[in-house]
């Protein structure tokens, strides 16, 4: 199984929102790439189709109480919420999400039976000191430590790197490939699991056939590429055509 997500990230607003869902709902897919939206949270109840699988941007670390301003995983449960992005890079950096902050999240997610996606990747300075690697462990480490180990085979990487995020930057394929390879065989040898691995940054129809035929990448995440239908369906059938 492969995956495709659409990371739409603060864009739209309701009429066009209800546009968009109602040509994602008429999207032509197969049975072996999963399709997931993420819109924004108010919007959630927009997107109830059967054609695609829903995700929240983020949720609560906190369950339901006093916490003004917060989702709760059981409240995005209840709207149909089968995936969350969690730490998404941006959320580390606009809001100062640490580590501990992400553990929470993840857990809350698992116990509202929301599959997590977990973004791990490298910034310029610390690719260009070549410590890729060395961030990449860290950043794994931290957070399946934390997992309960029957909880761990439900997760999904992602690996995006932060420099090649609305960029049009992506990593040199090998590099790609070697680095998704990296991930997986820390993966396995710390915790003897195979999650899927995906790519996100700068994916678009010009690179598409080319991150498509890289077999070690479980999933693409699309973020500017996913404000267009039209541009999620052809980039879905280069990737359908290349697995
Ligand atoms: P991008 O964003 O495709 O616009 O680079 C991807 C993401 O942030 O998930």
């Amino acid at each position: 199984m492969k995956y495709l997500i659409c990371n739409l990230k603060a864009n739209k607003k309701k009429d066009e929102l209800i546009k968009y869902e109602k040509e994602l709902s008429s999207i032509n897919k197969s049975s072996n790439i999963e399709l997931i939206v993420c819109p924004s949270t108010p919007f959630l109840f927009l997107f109830q189709n059967e054609n695609y699988e829903l995700g929240s941007q983020d949720l609560s670390k906190f369950n339901e109480g006093p916490y003004t301003g917060e989702n709760t995983a059981e409240q995005l449960s209840s709207l149909n919420v089968r995936y969350a992005l969690i730490g998404h890079s941006e959320r580390r950096i606009y809001f100062h999400e640490e580590e501990e902050t992400i553990i929470e999240k993840i857990k809350r997610a698992y116990h509202s039976h929301i599959r997590p996606i977990y973004f791990i990747g490298e910034t310029k300075e610390e690719k260009n000191n070549n410590q890729t690697y060395k961030t990449l462990e860290k950043q794994i480490a931290h957070i399946i430590n934390e997992v309960p180990d029957y909880k761990r085979e439900k997760m999904i990487l992602v690996y995006e790197p932060v420099w090649a995020i609305g960029t049009g930057e992506v990593p040199n394929y090998d590099e790609m490939s070697e680095t998704i390879m990296f991930i997986k065989k820390i993966v396995n040898a710390y915790y003897g699991l195979s999650l899927p691995v995906l790519y996100g940054g700068s994916v678009n129809e010009t690179n598409i056939e080319k991150l498509s035929s890289i077999q070690e990448i479980d999933g693409l995440i699309l973020g500017e590429s996913s404000k267009n239908v039209q541009i999620i369906q052809d980039i879905y059938n280069i990737y359908q055509k290349n697995i």
